[in-house]
């Protein structure tokens, strides 16, 4: 029996320290993400979406009393500094809330980093083409083809965000996590973020999407809702 899920949180808690106070924020939830579905996270402004969501990606850690994350059934915490930065790199694509795209880099160069990041000298050399050729079929795929030389500050925001996925789908991860994907977009841009996103489910990628917009959460296969600290099934 190797039927872990793909990704399991299991009485998840973090708790953020402002000053002396102590902001409870995930208290206990428990979610199982299986390989190959579509869920999506929605809850009110400051319910922990994102928080989660980071946990999740391995870019923040559990309180210590916390129960664990696993990933195809091991526990995040027990990554080596190398795993867990594979973790992030390669298994995970993450797409943030605000973008957080290098406005001084082209959209090209963009798309590029998670698969240039840890490369040697010689393997950079070796492997360069072979990555720009992959980035630019998935921007241009992503309707980017004429912008692939500019910078990500000159683009529009719903560019801006198909930049953001392209750049989390290049390692070609198990999991896109990604955060309000069409959160600062218009209705028609944003189903069309959430079409690309499709197309990638339609592959084989489990997705993980946070969003607080339930006609945006119904492109989902399943919901979970967060309050309270707690996930519920939404259904
Ligand atoms: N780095 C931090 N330090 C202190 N408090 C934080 C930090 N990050 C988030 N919080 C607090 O944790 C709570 C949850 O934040 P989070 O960003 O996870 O919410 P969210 O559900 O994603 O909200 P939104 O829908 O507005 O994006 C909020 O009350 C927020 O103020
Ligand atoms: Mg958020």
């Amino acid at each position: 029996m190797n039927e872990a899920p793909l990704l399991r949180a299991q009485d998840v808690r973090k708790t953020y320290r402002l000053g002396r106070v102590d902001v409870p924020v995930l208290s206990g939830v428990d979610l199982d993400v299986q390989e190959g579905e579509w869920l999506a996270i929605v809850g009110s402004s400051g319910s922990g979406k994102s928080t989660l969501l980071h946990l999740l990606g391995g870019l923040d850690r559990v309180d210590a009393n916390s129960g664990p994350i696993t990933f195809l059934g091991e526990d995040l915490r027990a990554f080596s500094p190398a795993r867990e930065n594979r973790y992030r790199n390669r298994d995970v694509g993450f797409v943030f809330q605000f973008y957080h795209l290098l406005p001084e880099l082209t959209v090209l160069e963009n798309a590029m980093i998670p698969a240039l990041v840890g490369l040697g000298r010689l393997q950079f050399a070796q492997e360069k083409k072979a990555i720009t050729e992959r980035a630019a079929t998935l921007l241009t795929d992503f309707g980017l083809s004429h912008r692939l030389k500019h910078r990500s500050s000159e683009l529009s925001g719903g560019e801006r965000q198909r930049v953001a996925i392209a750049r989390a789908l290049i390692n070609r991860p198990r999991v896109l996590l990604a955060d309000e994907p069409t959160g600062n977009l218009d209705v028609k841009t944003g189903h069309g973020i959430l079409d690309l996103i499709a197309s990638r489910h339609g592959t084989g990628t489990t997705v993980v999407m946070v969003t607080h917009d339930q006609a945006i959460a119904a492109r989902a296969s399943r919901q979970i809702h967060l309050a309270d600290g707690r996930a519920e099934s939404a259904h």
